[in-house]
C-alpha cells in the first residue's frame, strides 16, 4: 500500500507558525506557503473579527490558486482591557508586527491592574473544494508583569496558560502545542480532514 501526504496551502509566511502547525498536523499533511505559489504580497486582513479575517485570507488564496487551503487568525483577549488587543493583536502598538513594542504597551496598559486574566483565541478557516469550514481553539491563562523566556513569538513571554508555571516562551514547541489555542484549533482541523 502506498501512502501519500495531503497537500494544503497555509496562509502564513511566519516560519514559527508554519513549524508549529506542521508539527501538530504531522507527516500526513504537506503544507505549502503562499510564497511557494508565487503570492508574495501581504494577504489582506481588513475585517474586524478573527472569523472574518481567517475567512478573508483563505478566500484570497483560493481565488488565486484554486488549491485546498486554510488560514488562521489569532487574538490575545485580555479581560481587564475589555478583550483588547483582540483582533488588533499584531498591530497593537505600531503598524508593523513589532512584538517587543506590543508587549511593552500591554504591560503599560496593565500596570497596577490586579485582574491579569487573558486568553488566546484562534479561528481557522478551511476551504476544501471551495466550501468553507471553521474551527476554534482557546487557551485561558494570565499576563505576568515582565517577559520571561525566549522561545515562540509575539506575546509568548508574557502569557502563562492555566495549569502551568511557565510562560509559552519557556516551553518547547511540543509543550506549547499541547495546550495552545493554535494547537487546539489545528487538531480540530486535522480530525476533520482525516474523517473526509
Ligand atoms: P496571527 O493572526 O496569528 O497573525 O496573530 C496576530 C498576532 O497575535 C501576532 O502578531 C502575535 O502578536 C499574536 N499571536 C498570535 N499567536 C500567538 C502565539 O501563539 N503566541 C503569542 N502571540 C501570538
Amino acid at each position: 500500500m502506498t501512502t501519500s501526504s495531503r497537500k494544503l496551502l497555509f496562509a502564513t509566511n511566519n516560519a514559527h507558525k508554519l513549524s508549529e502547525v506542521q508539527a501538530v498536523l504531522g507527516p500526513g499533511f504537506e503544507l505549502t506557503i503562499p510564497r511557494a505559489c508565487g503570492i508574495t504580497e501581504e494577504i489582506p486582513e481588513t475585517c474586524d473579527t478573527l472569523e472574518g479575517n481567517a475567512s478573508q485570507k483563505a478566500h484570497y488564496l483560493y481565488d488565486r490558486t484554486g488549491l485546498d487551503c486554510f488560514a488562521d487568525d489569532t487574538g490575545l483577549e485580555v479581560a481587564a482591557l475589555g478583550g483588547a488587543p483582540g483582533v488588533h493583536s499584531a498591530r497593537y502598538a505600531t503598524d508593523g508586527h513589532d512584538f517587543i513594542k506590543n508587549n511593552e504597551l500591554l504591560l503599560r496598559n496593565l500596570a497596577g491592574v490586579a485582574d491579569r486574566r487573558a486568553r488566546f483565541r484562534t479561528v481557522v478557516a478551511l476551504l476544501l473544494d471551495g466550501k468553507e469550514y471553521r474551527f476554534e481553539g482557546v487557551v485561558e491563562g494570565r499576563i505576568i508583569d515582565h517577559a520571561i523566556g525566549h522561545e515562540g513569538f509575539g506575546y509568548d513571554p508574557l502569557f502563562v496558560p492555566d495549569g502551568s508555571s511557565k510562560t509559552f516562551a519557556e516551553m518547547t514547541a511540543d509543550e506549547k502545542n499541547a495546550v495552545s489555542h493554535r494547537g487546539r484549533a489545528i487538531r480540530k482541523l486535522a480530525e476533520f480532514l482525516l474523517a473526509q
